[in-house]
């Protein structure tokens, strides 16, 4: 189109092509988006965007692909990457970003729309314009269109320019959303979407645009795996997202994970749902936005920004309040990235990884013994990989924003972060938990007895123990295979010498003869040891190791009429380690409760939720329970239901089969259960 038709174009029907005329004639304010689009609409920018541009450390923009499929992207760098040489001008010196789904499409002639938003103070501009030239990493953009846009729906959040701190960043293909994907989505309170209209038609219109969308978080609805829908909300009456879609219904949208600095690409194919029902569903929409999914796209730690804290626009924080403030409703746990701060060797195969945040907020709270749930992609996993790692100290006043984990490499998940977890990598998290705790009100001596890697949940119950109560007496033993496999004596030892309230004794069970220093003792950990040691006393015992481990000294230690509820285990991988009661219950101490029956036993409980768990009442009544993480992370407790239904206090992480249940985190619904047990 010659310029001198684009000109007539433009003076009737203003700065808007057709499809956005239209769909401002359909919402009824076709007059109000002429005079107002006439009036703010330029084709220059004016010298407050400019100087607005030239200080933001990230754009927004939109392209289209060599198909035709729009994308929404991000360049990041430090500030001053985007200049403005004058006022038709806009120059971006680098930012691209690895997995960049328009890579190969900054090319000359390219329709590029641009979005400068500075969160923190709710300000964006726009900038939509035709590369004029590219030089190595500098592209340059004739600009033809540039508009201000007002500070609503924007939720403040400051970014910081860190630099990538990813060894690698992945990009992952797919045409489903994963359950990453719907969990980002769900939780997401903006996105971007980029659309086009290329038609010669569209005159001086021309081009691509890329617009904010923001809302409380999960105002983006997943219908399905392939399938969102999204509120539109009132907005400034140009219509230039819908009316391009008019015209193209095809659409990219940009979801941007905050914490881990991961980025979701969507290519979609857009669907207006004007009125009906399905508007009134989503509070303050005016119309509806069906996106059908085309292509996903994840790129993982893509994002070399850090975020401070959201806080709401003003047209969601009171959503926010009132969501707070309602009663507590049961959801999916919420899994948190946190930054790994520091990696160091503890022996050849043990390594500990210290975490941090990295969204401002404070760590959760911890109790000595108690493990961290993370999840990590391992390559070759179709799932996100769930394990439990205990942590190794305790609440440390002087780091109190540190977890520590000790992590043994002998599985995928313990293989990887040895590989991948290096400082300043991502992990996601979820609130310690756990109920191998120490019993900090008991005035009894502690028995800290531990195998291998089981040392770990010792540690920090060591360190716990002697801040809580520094006369309680604390007798450690350590069994390892030899000194080369055993991590954490140099520490003990340390505090040996520092505490005589604490011994440690070191076992080396592949060592005939004690060393002549008695600093390793030749043989295991087990009740023969132990009464070797202990003077005549009233102990608490904890317990980690292997199960085999753990079922010599708890029988042992049982045999030798120790209390059971003196003893505490915990077993680090599958246990089938059952308590042995002191005595059955006599026929009249069954009193009321709700019926749980052990079908493969043929007994049935009455349990009280003070009792504890299911897996408690199957252990208690000698049924075949195995269980591991005793928290419904790892699904070895789960038994089938024959009859009735168990409930959860909240949903486990574990995803357990239809017919099956997680015994150790599940109680008996009202009417009762009968279990496969
Ligand atoms: S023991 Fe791990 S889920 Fe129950």
């Amino acid at each position: 189109m010659s310029d001198l038709a684009e000109l007539k174009s433009y003076q009737a029907a203003g700065p808007f092509h057709d499809g956005e005329r239209e769909a401002q004639l359909r919402a009824g304010v076709a007059e109000f988006a002429l005079e107002s689009g006439a009036r703010s609409i330029r084709d220059y920018m004016p010298d407050q965007h400019r100087a607005f541009f030239e200080m933001l450390p990230f754009m927004v923009f939109g392209g289209v692909d060599a198909s035709g499929q729009p994308w929404a992207t991000l360049r990041a760098s430090t500030a001053g990457f985007v200049s403005t040489p004058d006022s038709r001008t806009l120059r971006i010196d680098g930012g691209a970003l690895p997995g960049d789904p328009l890579a190969g499409c900054w090319v000359p002639g390219a329709r590029i729309g641009g979005l400068g938003i500075q969160p923190h103070t709710r300000r964006r501009n726009r900038v939509n314009g035709v590369i004029e030239s590219v030089d190595g990493g500098v592209v340059t953009l004739a600009v033809k269109q540039s508009f201000g846009n007002c500070a609503k729906y924007i939720n403040g959040r400051e970014p910081a320019f860190v630099g990538n701190t990813a060894a690698k960043v992945t990009v992952e293909h797919a045409d489903t959303l994963s359950d990453d994907d719907r969990a980002l989505i769900a939780r997401a309170d903006v996105y971007f979407i980029a659309t086009a209209n290329l038609d010669e038609s569209a005159g001086v219109a021309r081009g691509a645009d890329v617009s904010h969308r923001g809302g409380a978080p999960g105002f983006v609805r997943i219908d399905s795996a392939r399938t969102l829908t999204a509120p539109d909300f009132t907005g400034n009456s140009f219509f230039n997202t819908i009316g391009n879609l008019l015209r193209d219904p095809r659409a990219g949208l940009l979801f941007v994970d905050f914490a881990r600095g991961d980025l979701l690409y969507l290519a979609v194919r857009a669907d207006v749902i004007w009125s009906g029902p399905e508007v009134a569903e989503f509070p303050m929409a005016q119309r509806l936005v069906r996106f059908h999914l085309a292509e996903v796209r994840r790129v993982r730690e893509a994002l070399p920004l850090r975020w401070s804290a959201v806080e709401y626009a003003p047209q969601f924080a009171e959503s926010m309040r009132a969501a707070a403030s309602a009663p507590e409703k049961i959801t999916a746990p919420a899994w948190r990235a946190l930054r790994v701060a520091e990696v160091r060797d503890e022996s050849p195969s043990i390594r500990s990884f210290h975490f941090e945040p990295v969204d401002g907020h404070p760590l959760a709270p911890f109790e000595a013994g108690q493990y961290l749930p993370l999840r990590v992609t391992v390559p070759g996993s179709a799932k996100p990989l769930t394990r439990t790692y205990t942590l190794s100290a305790a609440h440390d006043a002087a780091r109190p924003q540190r977890y520590r984990i000790s992590v043994k490499r002998d599985g995928a998940v313990s293989h990887w972060l040895h590989e991948h977890a290096r400082t300043g990598a991502l992990v996601d998290t979820l609130p310690p938990r756990g109920s191998f705790t120490l019993d900090a009100g008991s005035p009894r001596a502690i028995v800290l007895a531990a195998a291998g890697i089981g040392i770990t949940p010792m540690l920090a119950m060591l360190d716990a123990a002697r801040a809580l109560e520094p006369k309680r007496r604390i007798y450690v033993f350590h069994g390892a295979r030899g000194e080369h496999e055993r991590p954490f004596a140099a520490a003990l030892r340390e505090v040996e010498r520092a505490d005589p309230n604490v011994s440690a004794y070191l076992f080396d069970s592949a060592a005939r003869v004690d060393s002549p220093d008695g600093d390793r003792l030749a043989g295991r950990v087990n009740v023969d040891a132990l009464r070797r040691f202990l003077p005549f006393d009233d102990y608490d015992f904890y317990l980690c190791g292997p199960e085999s481990f753990m079922r010599d000294l708890y029988d042992g230690l049982r045999a030798l009429n120790i209390a059971d509820e003196r003893i505490r285990f915990e077993a680090f991988g599958p246990s089938s380690l059952k308590r042995a009661p002191a005595r059955t219950p006599v026929e009249n101490e069954v009193t009321k409760g709700t019926p749980v029956t052990f079908a493969r036993t043929g007994k049935t409980v009455h349990w009280q939720p003070q009792q504890g768990s299911l897996l408690d009442a199957a252990e208690r009544s000698g049924a075949d329970a195995r269980s591991s993480c005793r928290s419904g992370m790892c699904g070895t407790c789960a038994a089938r239901v024959l009859n009735g239904s168990v409930e959860y206090a909240e949903p486990p992480d574990f995803e357990v089969e239809p017919g099956y249940a997680l015994i150790c985190v599940g109680h008996p619904a009202a009417g009762g259960v009968t279990l496969d047990l």
